[in-house]
């Protein structure tokens, strides 16, 4: 089969991303320019000033990583851009970028679905193994929070989710409540790691019947344990480790129960929290036990990039799958999700 060779652009939230990636998971340039000084006074990020940063960065972005490609635009078979979901004001700056590009170029382009994104990016080519087909794949961002079964680039099914907080976002709100600045997950992460011991915190829904999430609860939890104790700096690490420890619990358990259910015996953790280092030693320790095999992309594989972009975006150019009108779209179409009851057990997969 062919190999594509794929320009990738990613703008759906606070990174300006750009890469050149092909079909056989190679990367040859893997460009981001985060925005997190520009939204950190705000303690999240505002819509409005993301859409502006993209646009003063994105031309500067797309030339870096086409620097070292010999011919440029030239040696490039296609473009593939971030089309939801997302900021729309965000989504729209590349992806007008991208069909600008492509129309001056008369290259074709190809939409992805930013989810998609995360959970293939184990299978780009790194210093870490790579996953085979099919397997669990946990996708835990600032955005999103949800189990799903893996089978194909076009085929991937939804187990369950979260049905309030996305992880990411509970790190973040976390740290606010605590006073300790923004993105919260990397600033809990480090202090968890400094703990010698542990505020405890109630497991949110540990229940092994679903593989649904719930995390405003824990949150809440952590207020009321703020507002009661009125905690020093030097309690923090514990209060974070026990943060830590109720969110990556939960986490590790419902990946590892998802495989059983599934009878497969590879699981992927990718997004953002996969950074955590809580949540992937305790992946590996549960992972272990029941015999599954764990795959962690390198760190910079999981947060928001725009290499796992333009690497879905070269399986399906391989294919000569594209899509002149690429429309953004800010939540998740569930194309092949959202086939799941509420109680978290499939109801069909096709
Ligand atoms: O995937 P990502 O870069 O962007 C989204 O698509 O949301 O994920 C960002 C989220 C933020 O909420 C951030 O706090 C969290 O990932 N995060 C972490 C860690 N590094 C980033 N959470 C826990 N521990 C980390 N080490
Ligand atoms: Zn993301």
């Amino acid at each position: 089969m062919n190999t594509v060779r794929v320009l990738g652009i990613e703008t759906s939230c606070d990174e300006t991303a750009a890469a050149v990636v092909d079909s056989e998971g190679h990367v040859y340039s893997d460009v981001v320019a985060s925005q997190i000084a520009e939204h950190a006074p705000y303690g999240g990020v505002v819509p409005e000033l993301a859409a502006r940063a993209h646009l003063r960065s994105i031309v500067p972005v797309v030339e870096q990583a086409l620097a070292p490609i010999e011919g440029g635009l030239d040696a490039i078979d296609a473009i593939a851009v971030t089309q939801g979901p997302g900021l729309v004001g965000a989504l729209i700056v590349g992806v007008q970028l991208a069909k600008t590009l492509a129309w001056a170029r008369g290259l074709p382009i190809v939409g992805v679905n930013h989810l998609d994104g995360h959970l293939l990016a184990a299978c780009m080519q790194s210093d870490a193994p790579r996953p085979e087909l099919p397997f669990v794949a946990l996708l835990a961002s600032g955005g999103h929070t949800a189990l799903y079964r893996v089978d194909a680039y076009d085929d991937v099914t939804m187990l369950g989710q979260t049905r309030d907080d996305a992880a990411g976002e509970a790190f973040d709100k976390a740290a606010k409540l605590l006073g300790l600045g923004y993105p919260g997950g990397p600033i809990i992460d480090r202090l968890a790691g400094e703990a010698d011991s542990r505020v405890k915190f109630p497991l949110p829904m540990a229940s092994k019947k679903t593989l649904d999430f719930s995390f405003s609860g824990l949150k809440t939890s952590v207020a009321r344990y703020v507002e009661r104790e009125s905690p020093s700096e030097d309690e923090l690490p514990a209060i974070c480790a026990g943060f830590q420890h109720s969110v990556v619990s939960v986490l590790a358990r419902k990946s590892v129960i998802a495989c059983q259910r599934e009878g497969l015996d590879r699981l992927v953790l990718c997004g953002g929290v996969a950074a955590n280092r809580g949540l992937r030693a305790r992946a590996k320790k549960l992972a272990d036990d029941a015999g599954v095999r764990l795959f962690v992309p390198p760190v910079r594989a999981c947060t928001d990039n725009a290499a796992m972009i333009a690497y879905v975006g070269a399986l399906y150019a391989r294919d000569d799958r594209y899509d002149e009108n690429v429309a953004v779209y800010s939540r998740d179409p569930q194309r092949k999700r959202g086939k799941f009851r509420r109680d978290g057990t499939l109801v069909k997969r096709d």
